[in-house]
């Protein structure tokens, strides 16, 4: 059996066992049908093996950090072994790093290295962001280092922006080279799914004397990653962080893999149990081994755990085949999609100059991605989400330029007017259990929405939120699902 053919077959095995892919809602004609799931950059489905792992440990479940009853031992070694695995699934070479769980995703994650990177080089006051950032990765930022300067889109066919821009990039590190601390840049755009090449932005940014921060939440599911051993060590990467509800685990923690040294030189972030060898009334000693010295406080054992198992069964799939598995569901989307008359689709739409993972935003002329995505889910039965997914900068760019590109004529007060009745975009996204049919669904709903926009719109109402709302279809949440109910029949057994 080829290698391929292994992958091949292991992907479609966990491919169909995900928590939640026979959900079915009843819609706005009245018909049941399944959901089709099109959200996995807010928050992916349930990987089954990380359900199943949970079940199995939870009957061996107690405190970590002690090897003195069975169970503690377990729990311990098992602990132990997601941080291990962590490391090795992002190739991070365990002598130089180290990995530690954090809040409940990416966001404590990325205010934590902001204050690590500020505490460990207080005399560098200047930190870089791109402008395709999601807000976690630009916020603790403005709020923790001293000064923030946003690096600029790459419009690389001169048509819509693509990735960053790696000449401005490296003007702008000239230009602050004794002030800059660090680049934090995301691998992974949530807007568009344009993938930035993190290593060579690690390259720029340490030959500059910068540290880098790759902002991982959109990537760890999604494509193979290397933060260190590469022949040039200048392409290794200082921190990474990423978020388990994004890569097939919801109620896992968020990660932080950082090198050893850079913590080391500062008294860690987070204090409490757990972390001290020895405390006085006076003062108090901090370990000096990790992870324990960074993880203050009883950690999410079985949230750390269940994540660890979803890496462990895409690494044994290969993340290169993952990669390409969902390059082919991407590809073909973006080229149907294309073919739809009204249907504007945000960034560079050739994955040969800008590769994709994970998103595809748009939005359909003439109508707002509140109405489509309302439409989505009604009449079609297909999770989407709108806005502008905490990216509010990138967000109004790509339009910007979109709009600009349709009208090169329009001035800029009528631009600014004309982006404030769109102001968001529909965004369909994609996992590792999404396959062709769900495209066909979008495409084939896409189409019909296109051809039967007045009536459809007709449906639909703005309340006071204000969302669009369906003028006589209501979905019933409590009927649907109540958590007192739930316990009134568990009473009641
Ligand atoms: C690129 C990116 N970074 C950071 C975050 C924040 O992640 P979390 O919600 O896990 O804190 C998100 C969430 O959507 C994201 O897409």
């Amino acid at each position: 059996m080829t290698t391929q053919t292994t992958s091949s077959e292991l992907l479609k095995k966990v491919q169909s066992n995900f928590i939640g892919l026979d959900t079915v809602y009843t819609i706005a004609d009245g018909r049941k049908t399944k959901r089709i799931y099109l959200d996995s950059t807010a928050s992916t489905l349930m990987m089954g093996a990380a359900h199943d792992i949970l079940e199995s440990f939870l009957d061996h479940y107690a405190n970590s950090h002690s090897k003195l009853h069975f169970s503690a031992k377990i729990s311990t070694q098992v602990y132990d072994w997601a941080h291990e695995k962590i490391l090795s699934f992002l190739k991070a070479d365990p002598e130089i790093y180290t990995c530690f769980f954090t809040g409940s995703g990416a966001t404590a994650g990325l205010n934590r290295i902001a204050r690590v990177f500020r505490d460990f080089r207080p005399d560098k006051d200047v930190a870089f962001v791109s402008l395709m950032e999601h807000h976690s990765n630009d916020l603790p930022h403005r709020k923790h280092a001293g000064e923030v300067v946003h690096i600029p889109l790459d419009s690389h066919t001169g048509n819509q922006p693509g990735c960053l821009n790696l000449e401005a990039l490296e003007e702008k590190l000239i230009e602050y080279q004794d002030r800059i601390n660090y680049v934090a840049v995301t691998g992974v755009s949530n807007v568009t799914g344009i993938i930035n090449p993190v290593n060579d932005i690690a390259k720029l940014a340490h030959q500059y004397g910068a540290l880098i921060l790759i902002d991982g939440a959109q990537m760890a599911a999604h494509l193979p990653i290397q933060l260190s051993g590469h022949d040039d060590p200048d392409c290794n990467v200082d921190a990474f962080v990423f978020s388990g509800h994004k890569t097939y685990v919801p109620g896992s923690p968020g990660v932080v893999v950082c090198r050893q040294d850079i913590l080391k030189a500062i008294e860690p972030e987070e204090v409490g149990g757990g972390m001290v060898d020895d405390v006085f009334v006076d003062r108090y000693i901090v370990k000096d081994y990790f992870p324990d010295r960074e993880e203050a406080g009883t950690p999410n054992i079985p949230g750390a755990i269940a994540l660890a198992t979803a890496l462990e069964v895409l690494e044994r799939i290969g993340m290169d085949y993952v990669l390409e598995d969902e390059t082919i569901l991407i590809e073909n989307a973006l080229e149907r999609m294309q073919q739809i008359p009204d249907v504007v689709i945000y960034g560079e739409t050739d994955c040969n100059i800008c590769p994709r993972a994970g998103s595809i935003s748009f939005n359909i002329k003439g109508m707002h991605h509140g109405l489509t995505a309302a439409i989505l889910n009604d009449y079609f039965n297909i999770a989407v989400r709108n806005e502008c997914f905490c990216a509010h900068p990138y967000v109004k760019e790509m339009i910007l330029d979109d709009m600009l590109l349709a009208s090169e004529s329009m001035t800029d007060e009528e631009l600014e007017n004309d982006y404030k009745l769109i102001a968001g975009m529909v965004r369909a996204s994609f996992g590792l259990y999404n396959t062709s049919n769900d495209v066909d669904a979008l495409i084939d709903a896409l189409k019909e929405i296109v051809s039967r926009k007045d009536e459809l719109t007709q449906n639909y109402h703005v309340d006071e939120s204000p969302d669009y709302v369906h003028n006589t279809f209501k979905m019933d949440v409590n009927n649907r699902f109540s958590v007192p109910e739930f316990v009134d029949q568990y009473m009641a057994k």
